[in-house]
């Protein structure tokens, strides 16, 4: 068997897996719908044939904001990716209530989803929205975004895709700025918010505390 090569650093804090007994069960009974494994070649066209375009989504959280979007653009195929279990039952049910059929799960790290699973070319785009912000400086080189998160991603994207990102904590908006504006692989900047993305619970928490929210979309070159 093939050893899986973590992350040294790893973007998550590890909160554990409690769930009530009824979103266990509900995990059980959606898993098979909507989950897929994390191993072995995850091709965005060949899980949403009939899709105009395929967008990952990196941490779902508890995906409320990811089903309104997902609602939103029914012709999109929405591949999420989040290491949270609780988070994935949570948006589970909310899309079986929903009776969504454009959206697939997986419960994994996305930097070995990304390394080991996804091939070239095959998403139109990544939505990241509120990473998780790592404030201290011992903690930056947790922040997802780094230049060699950039590498790892512009060969997923299709030419012409992109990346669009939300944060509620400035100094990393300005941390992605600069990485971006350091690259050779991705051109753009700060954008109007889209009124399509929903306040999700993290954001709605940040914006009671007066955080100022920036959405930045940046394109492969
Ligand atoms: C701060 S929360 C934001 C969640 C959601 N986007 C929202 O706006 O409410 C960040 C989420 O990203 C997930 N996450 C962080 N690093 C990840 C990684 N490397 N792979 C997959 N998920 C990750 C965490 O588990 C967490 O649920």
């Amino acid at each position: 068997m093939t050893e899986v090569v973590r992350p040294v650093n790893r973007s998550y804090r590890l909160r554990g897996d409690r769930a009530t007994g009824a979103q266990s069960a509900a995990y059980e009974k959606l898993w098979p719908v909507y989950g897929l494994p994390p191993q072995g070649l995850i091709d965005p066209i060949a899980i949403f044939p009939n899709s105009t375009s395929r967008i990952m989504e990196i941490g779902s959280g508890m995906g409320e904001a990811t089903a309104q979007i997902a609602a939103h653009f029914p012709d999109t195929g929405f591949l999420v990716v989040e290491v949270h279990k609780p988070g994935l039952g949570s948006l589970m049910n909310l899309c079986d209530k929903a009776g969504t059929t454009n959206v697939k799960v997986i419960e994994e790290d996305v930097h070995l989803v990304m390394r080991d699973s996804i091939p070239d070319q095959t998403l139109d785009a990544i939505h990241l929205y509120f990473p998780d912000p790592w404030p201290k400086n011992g903690h930056h080189k947790r922040r997802i975004v780094q230049s060699e998160f950039l590498e790892l991603i512009h060969p997923k994207i299709k030419d012409g895709g992109y990346i669009h990102i939300a944060t509620d904590w400035f100094p990393y908006a300005q941390w992605i700025q600069r990485i971006f504006g350091a690259s050779e692989l991705f051109s753009g900047g700060v954008i109007e918010r889209p009124e399509w993305r929903p306040i999700s619970k993290f954001e709605g928490q940040g914006l009671r505390k007066g955080h100022i929210v920036t959405d930045m979309k940046y394109f492969k070159k």
